[in-house]
C-alpha cells in the first residue's frame, strides 16, 4: 500500500508547484530539504528515470518513504526520522512525537542510525520545556542541526580517507554511500570525491546492487554527474575484475558497525571483502561514528532485515522467474572485522584492533 502524499516533479516537466530552480539537486546531492515548513524527499525508488520529490506531511508518510527506499542509506535515514517527529507534531505535543518515534523505528531494523537519531529525539522532547512552542522549535532547530551535522562530517571523513589513496588508483565501491543515501556528500563516494579532486582517480567500478540496483541507477548517477570516471559492472563480474589486478582499492558504507569492528551492509559486499582479501587488495568500510553501535559486540547480534522476496524474483517491475518461484531477500550481509583494513571516520582512519580504535575514536569525539 502507498501513502497518500503530494509529489513534486522537477526536470523536464517542471509541473511541479514549486519552483523548478528551488527543487534542483545542490552539489552535494541532498535527498531532503526543509522548506517552507514542509519537509520534502527525492524519491530515489524513481532516480534515474526522474526526479520527483514527496511533500511528507505526516509521519506516516516518511515511514512510508523509508519502508519502500524512497529515502535510503543509513544517515539518511537517520536524518529523515529526525524530520519525521518534527512533523509529528508541529505543536510541539510530546506525546505525539514520542508515539511518532516508536513507529519510525519499526520502519527498518539494520541501520542503527535510525535508532540513534530517534534515541536523541525522545531524549531532546523529553526535556523540560516552558510550553509545547518551545518544544517543537527546539526539536525542528535539532532535526535541521542534525542534517548540517552529517553534511559537515561526510566532509571530513572524505578528507581523512583521501589521504589512503594514490592518483589513479581504482576503486570498486558497492550499493550507494553517496549523497543521496546521507544528509548530502556522501560517505564511501564522499571518500571516493575527495580522493578524486586531490589526484585524480583511475577508475571507479561500480557494481549494480541487486535486486534493487542502488549502484547502478545512484551511484552511477552520482558519478556521471560529478565527472569521475567510472564503469559499471554486473555483481558477478568483480572476481574478474579485481583478479585481472583492476583494483586498486575498495571503499563501501556501512548501516551497523559492531563495537569489534564487524560490518552489516548492503547485500553482497562480504562477497567483495573476500575477493579483496585474496587479492591482496586494501577493503576500506567509510561511516560516521552514528554508524557504529557500540551496544551491538558483534556482526552476530546485528538485526538484518529480510525484504520480500518480489524484489528478486522482479526487476523494474517486470518479472524474471517463472510464476511462482519464491525469492529469498536479505537486504544486508556481515563483513568480519578481520577482512577490513580501516574505518574511515569523521574522527579519523581507525585501524585493528578495532574495539581499541573505535573506543579511542568515540572518547576523542568525547561521547
Ligand atoms: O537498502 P539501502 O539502500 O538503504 O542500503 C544502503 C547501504 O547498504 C549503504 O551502503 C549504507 O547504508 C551506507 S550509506 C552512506
Amino acid at each position: 500500500m502507498r501513502i497518500a502524499a503530494t509529489y513534486f516533479r522537477t526536470g523536464l516537466s517542471g509541473d511541479g508547484r514549486l519552483q523548478e530552480t528551488a527543487m534542483t539537486l545542490n552539489e552535494d546531492f541532498t535527498p531532503m530539504r526543509w522548506e517552507d515548513g514542509r519537509f520534502l524527499l527525492l524519491d530515489q525508488t524513481l532516480l534515474p528515470a526522474e526526479e520527483v520529490w514527496i511533500d511528507c506531511a505526516s509521519t506516516e508518510i516518511v515511514a512510508d518513504a523509508i519502508r519502500r527506499l524512497a529515502v535510503r542509506g543509513a544517515p539518511a535515514i537517520g536524518v529523515a526520522a529526525a524530520f519525521g517527529l518534527v512533523i509529528a507534531s508541529p505543536e510541539g505535543n510530546l506525546e505525539k512525537i514520542l508515539e511518532a518515534a516508536d513507529f519510525l523505528e519499526t520502519t527498518r531494523p539494520t541501520a542503527v542510525n535510525l535508532q540513534w537519531a530517534l534515541d536523541l529525539g525522545r531524549e531532546l522532547a523529553q526535556r523540560d520545556f516552558a510550553t509545547d512552542a518551545e518544544r517543537a522549535a527546539a526539536v525542528l532547530a535539532w532535526a535541521q542541526e542534525l542534517h548540517a551535522d552529517d553534511i559537515e562530517t561526510n566532509r571530513r571523513m572524505g578528507e581523512n580517507g583521501a589521504a589512503l589513496f594514490q592518483q589513479g588508483d581504482r576503486v570498486v565501491t558497492h550499493c550507494n554511500a553517496g549523497g543521496l543515501a546521507t544528509g548530502g556528500f556522501g560517505t564511501a563516494v564522499g571518500v571516493i570525491r575527495a580522493a578524486h579532486a586531490r589526484g585524480g582517480l583511475g577508475m571507479v567500478w561500480v557494481d549494480e546492487t541487486r535486486p534493487l540496483l542502488q549502484g547502478a541507477r545512484l551511484t552511477s548517477w552520482e558519478l556521471g554527474k560529478l565527472d569521475i570516471p567510472h564503469r559499471l559492472v554486473t555483481d558477478s563480474s568483480i572476481g574478474a575484475i579485481v583478479s585481472r589486478d583492476l583494483v586498486d582499492r575498495v571503499v563501501v558504507g556501512a548501516d551497523r558497525i559492531a563495537a569489534n569492528g564487524d560490518v552489516a551492509n548492503k547485500i553482497g559486499t562480504y562477497t567483495v571483502a573476500v575477493l579483496a582479501h585474496r587479492h591482496g587488495v586494501p577493503f576500506y568500510v567509510a561511516a560516521p561514528l552514528s554508524t557504529i553501535d557500540r551496544h551491538t559486540p558483534s556482526g552476530q547480534d546485528i538485526p538484518i532485515e529480510e525484504r520480500d522476496g518480489n524484489e528478486v524474483t522482479h526487476l523494474g517491475g517486470q518479472a524474471v522467474a517463472p510464476a511462482g518461484t519464491e525469492g529469498m531477500n536479505f537486504a544486508f550481509d556481515v563483513t568480519p572485522a578481520e577482512l577490513v583494513a580501516a574505518i574511515i571516520t569523521e574522527e579519523g582512519v581507525l585501524e585493528p584492533p578495532f574495539d581499541e580504535s573505535i573506543a579511542a575514536a568515540f572518547a576523542r569525539a568525547g561521547r
